[in-house]
């Protein structure tokens, strides 16, 4: 298959591995000059630590990884070779209005069969097959990071998709060797509506002073088996993606528990995006062993507490 991929961050670069990896011929353009510079090699890597998980032998995996790969700074070229791809895959930031305009803008200068997937972890397939003219063919492939080390997929079908575009997009993605699942077309659909006020509600006991990062942590890990619990994830996730995440899902359903707490807020407004920025709610100058960080001075206490400074 051929693929188009607008979008070479966090999980752009994961899903052109995956595609790439199994492949495919991956075609891909980000807006931001640097991130996209820095696309292939971080493919490459990826490829390798996949294949060092997954025990995968061949030899010159990762490089023919690379060599699947092209990449476009400029946007009228990228749409051209997108033009003649079976998918075009989204994965920009997760903005309503942005996601929008961008399909909008290049949707309706490829041609009616080229199938439209989306990589939101929340918005409308709706709203985002309405802006590129393609409702047939629209369909979200929501992966979770890092794609080549996670199977799933929720597969997202609106109310135009056709049951043909949900059976290519299953057997396409069985094909790349995922899982693919189906879920609802609600904010979040399955896994993020679970997740979101789960991690605000952690955030929030965080704030109040209720519990340490380090708990947290392990609680959940020696508890649920979750592997790395819930401020780690967040780390990993980023700061501004989940925050991105929580406000379009409070504005699609107003839901209260959605609201950011202020710790995320202002966490985000200092640059403290996660794993990738080397501080989060952990401190990852050393990434094989990340150390949780003091955030007492984020805490804005507990009711009592306010209660008491009042007096
Ligand atoms: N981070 C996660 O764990 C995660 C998991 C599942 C789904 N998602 C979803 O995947 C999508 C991308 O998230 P991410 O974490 O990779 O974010 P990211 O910030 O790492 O990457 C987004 C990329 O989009 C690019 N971009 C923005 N506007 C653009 C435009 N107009 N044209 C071309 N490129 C543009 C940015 O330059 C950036 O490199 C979002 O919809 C997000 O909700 C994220």
């Amino acid at each position: 298959m051929k693929i188009a991929i607008i979008g070479t961050g966090v999980m752009g670069r994961g899903w052109i591995t995956q595609c790439a990896m199994t492949g495919n011929e991956v075609h891909c353009h980000d807006a931001n000059p640097d991130i996209l510079a820095g696309t292939v090699k971080a493919c490459i890597d990826l490829a390798e630590k996949t294949a060092k998980r997954f025990k995968i032998t061949e030899a010159d995996f990762a490089a023919a990884t690379g060599r699947r790969i092209t990449t476009y700074s400029d946007k009228a070229a990228f749409v051209a070779a997108a033009g003649g791809c079976d998918v075009f895959l989204e994965v920009i930031f997760e903005d309503m209005q942005l996601k929008r305009r961008v399909l909008g803008e290049l949707l309706p200068q490829l041609p009616e069969q080229v199938m439209f997937w989306s990589n939101t972890s929340s918005l409308d397939i709706d709203k985002l097959a309405d802006a590129g003219g393609r409702p047939e063919r629209s369909i979200i492939t929501h992966g979770f990071n890092p794609v080549p080390m996670m199977a799933g997929v929720e597969v997202v079908p609106g109310a135009g998709t056709s049951p043909e575009t949900v059976e290519f997009t299953r057997r396409a993605l069985l094909a790349m060797n995922k899982a693919p699942f189906l879920a609802p077309n609600i904010p979040g659909f399955w896994v993020n509506r679970l997740l979101v006020p789960m991690a605000l509600d952690a955030v929030r006991l965080l704030e109040q002073g209720r519990i340490r990062v380090e708990d947290g942590d392990v609680g959940l890990n020696t508890s649920l088996g979750h592997p790395q619990g819930v401020f780690k994830l967040l780390d990993f996730v980023s700061t501004p993606t989940m925050l991105r995440v929580a406000l379009e899902m409070l504005l699609a359903s107003n839901d209260p528990r959605l609201y950011p707490p202020q710790l995320l807020v202002r966490m985000v407004r200092n640059g403290e995006y996660g794993a990738g920025s080397g501080k989060g709610f952990y401190d990852w100058s050393d990434p094989r062993r990340p150390a949780p960080r003091d955030l007492s001075h984020y805490v804005v206490g507990t009711a009592e507490q306010m209660t008491a400074a009042l007096k």
